[in-house]
């Protein structure tokens, strides 16, 4: 019998627990087929669907619009007893079963969604096997590198400040630990790197693939997650490289309505709030600023994760009658965060926590905690141990 083990290096997860992811995807398609259906999009493309953000689009938009889905996304299938893959090749597999169950299409395109071939096979299934067109394009990709389809050059993110040093506390998951960081500030080649990595050149790539392949229907949407955040997190976060990755997203939504136009398609920024995930909890400072905010939140009741705010996202705001734009016409599901009650809440606890009190009740570590530990398939509700072999996980089939 295989033994799952949660491994942790500084906030990354190494371990996962198959059966347990496979166990969260169900918790969340339960999640949306208990608020019933909603009238949305019927044919849709996810590009980084196999976890967080882009997994949750996936099951809000299969279980409560009856979408057939297309899933992109890189992940790793098992080798051998010690080196089992990652959650998201779980996901993809939990998330096909269920679909098919449905009488939904569920097809997972596990490969490099930054390369041309990646675009040129997806559009050759949606002509062949997909009816054709699609109606929503989901673009949800976190990466750390991405080789230019062009040249081959291989670019690498990098989260830092701007200018000024940032200096304040962190938390490191693998020895529950709450220490001081300091963040230098990026160099001209970092700051490059994060814009072309995490900003919007790649989602423009798509579209325009997709659009000269003739694959898209009229009035197609594009949705891309951004985040902004407050006083509290903008040195680091908005004020950052990421920030300037999400600006130039801004951007490219802009050059991608001009594309569309003619289609009468949209290209919709979506500035989402903060949630846990494997992206977000490698971000300097980031886990101080959720533990405070989700205590914060989860005692108003607003305290949301991936699947609870996308699928809010799409069922009330984008398909239903609850869309709040900004002035430049970005989607803003984040005013729960930005609450000003809120915000002042969560800065007052941020200043008192310190190494001693940082795991108490006062703050919501043990939610952020559960939260990660859940993206690979470890504290999951209603997990029921089961006995599996290497050979049975080989044997899936994505
Ligand atoms: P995540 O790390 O959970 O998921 C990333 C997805 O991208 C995975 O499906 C992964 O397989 C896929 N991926 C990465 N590299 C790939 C490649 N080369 N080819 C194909 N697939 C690839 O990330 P998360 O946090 O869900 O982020 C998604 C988006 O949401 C990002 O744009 C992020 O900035 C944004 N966002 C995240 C927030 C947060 O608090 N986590 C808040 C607001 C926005």
């Amino acid at each position: 019998m295989l033994e799952f083990k949660q491994n942790i290096r500084g906030n990354v997860a190494l371990g996962v627990n198959p059966i347990g992811c496979k166990q969260e995807v169900l918790n969340q398609i339960a999640y949306v087929k208990n608020k019933g259906t909603y009238q949305g999009p019927k044919k849709v493309l996810i590009i980084g669907a196999s976890s967080s953000y882009g997994l949750a689009s996936r099951i809000s938009l299969a279980f409560g619009a009856g979408a057939d889905t297309i899933g992109v996304s890189f992940e790793k299938g098992p080798k051998n007893e010690r080196n089992l893959g990652t959650a998201g090749w779980y996901n993809n597999i939990a998330f096909r079963e269920a679909a098919e169950k449905e009488g939904l299409i569920a097809k997972n395109f596990v490969q490099d969604a930054f390369s041309h071939e990646s675009k040129q096979d997806v559009i050759a299934y949606i002509k062949s096997e997909f009816g054709g067109k699609i109606d929503l394009v989901v673009y949800s990709l976190a990466s750390g590198r991405r080789t230019d389809p062009d040249t081959g050059e291989v670019y690498s993110s990098a989260i830092k400040a701007l200018g000024e040093p940032v200096v304040g506390p962190n938390i490191n998951m693998q020895n529950e630990a709450f220490y001081t960081e300091t963040l230098e500030p990026a160099n001209e080649q970092e700051i490059a790197g994060t814009v072309k990595v995490m900003g919007g050149e790649d989602w423009q790539l798509w579209m325009e693939a997709l659009k000269e392949a003739d694959v898209l229907a009229d009035g197609v949407l594009t949705t891309n997650y951004s985040y902004l955040g407050t006083e509290l997190n903008r040195p680091y976060y908005g004020g950052g490289t990421l920030g300037l990755a999400k600006a130039d997203c801004d951007e490219k939504a802009e050059t991608i309505n001009e594309l569309l136009a003619d289609i009468n398609g949209k290209a919709q920024i979506v500035v989402a709030t903060a949630v846990t995930t494997k992206a977000s909890s490698v971000i300097p400072f980031f886990p101080v600023y959720c533990i405070a905010l989700y205590k914060v939140m989860t005692e108003k009741g607003t305290h949301e994760t991936p699947i609870m705010h996308i699928d809010r996202i799409y069922r009330d705001m984008v398909y239903g009658e609850k869309a709040e734009y900004d002035e430049v016409g970005r989607l803003r599901p984040d005013n729960w965060e930005l609450d000003s009650d809120t915000q002042a809440k969560t800065k007052a606890l941020i200043q008192q926590l310190n190494e001693e009190n940082f795991k108490s009740d006062l703050t919501a570590y043990d939610i952020l905690y559960k939260e990660f530990s859940n993206l690979s398939g470890f504290m999951v509700d209603g997990y029921v141990e089961q006995d599996v072999t290497i050979e049975e996980l080989k044997a899936l089939e994505f």
